[in-house]
């Protein structure tokens, strides 16, 4: 593809920066993964002080501004017009976010010079959090696998069910068979209890263990609860309304040891998402 060596020649260029990014993927639609997301980007905002940038990247249902009652025309279309990216980010409860990221392949139409400021914009931009969270659809399919190779880590959600199971371990097969990815954390979510949690991740650890040799790392338990539920119906984040609920606890637990793990590696997540999205399959 002449073009998207092109491309690659030009984002090579760009710079790195030391914001960390962070994937949110499932197999099964439904399990939690907007919830966690807004949710996490909210406590890491909040209550651990961290500058976070959420990008809504889900293809089928982007929902993203549901929970932040922000305006869905303000995307990323109005940056690949010519707008400023200043002028796209949502400020909403103490974090930002960029919405519409499911068209970021119209980047592929437009001219190099254009896409050039438009990586480095994207750069400067995400240059100035210390986390960019990226909520994404279901399923798998390219455009996820591009955001979760770009970035440093991918926490995929799955809850106890069967089905959900099965297809958490089907993504992360296809994932790791097709392009070595292997950086999963696991968030099991809606557990009765924490047994059932732990019963599930093992689950999934023993199978990715024995079938494809790779090592899985369980980072939180997250309660089925009414709470979340209800703070979803009244346009309110659990983790705001209900600090106390063993969700928003186990929330704040995931950000604390996230934090632990360390900050300021260097990442590439623009120059490489382009990359391997340029890259199309022969
Ligand atoms: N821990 C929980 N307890 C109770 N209900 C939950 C919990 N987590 C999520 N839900 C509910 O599950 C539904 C799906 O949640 P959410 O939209 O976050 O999932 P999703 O994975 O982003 O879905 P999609 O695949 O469509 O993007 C919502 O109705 C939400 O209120
Ligand atoms: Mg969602």
């Amino acid at each position: 593809m002449d073009q998207a060596s092109g491309l690659r020649e030009l984002v090579a260029k760009s710079g790195s920066t030391n914001s960390r990014f962070i994937t949110i993927a499932s197999g099964k639609g439904g399990v939690g993964k907007t919830n966690f997301a807004v949710n996490f980007a909210y406590v890491m905002a909040n209550v651990f002080d961290r500058k976070i940038l959420l990008i809504d990247a889900d293809i089928g249902l982007a929902n993203v501004h549901l929970f932040l009652n922000a305006d869905p025309s303000k995307n990323i279309k109005n940056l690949f017009n010519g707008e400023p990216i200043d002028s796209i980010i949502h400020h909403t409860y103490g974090f930002d976010a960029l919405l519409g990221f499911s068209g970021i392949e119209d980047i592929f139409e437009m001219e190099d010079s254009s896409v050039l400021t438009i990586i480095n914009e994207l750069e400067r931009i995400s240059s100035q959090y210390d986390y960019v969270v990226i909520d994404t659809g279901s399923g798998i399919n390219q455009k996820v696998a591009a955001f979760l190779r770009a970035s440093h880590k991918g926490y995929i959600i799955t809850t106890p069910e069967p089905t959900a199971l099965m297809d958490a371990y089907a993504f992360i097969k296809s994932i790791y068979n097709i392009y070595g990815y292997d950086s999963f954390k696991i968030v099991v979510n809606m557990c009765k209890n924490k047994e059932e949690g732990e019963l599930t991740f093992n689950k999934l650890k023993v199978s990715a263990k024995k079938f494809l040799g790779i090592d899985l790392e369980l980072i939180g338990i997250l309660p089925y609860t009414n709470n979340l539920r209800s703070a979803v119906k009244n346009n309110e984040l659990i983790c705001m309304r209900y600090p106390k609920d063993p969700y928003s606890i186990n929330i704040a637990n995931i950000c604390k040891n996230e934090l632990q793990l360390g900050e300021g590696e260097d990442e590439n997540f623009w120059r490489k998402l382009f990359d391997v999205m340029g890259k199309k399959p022969s």
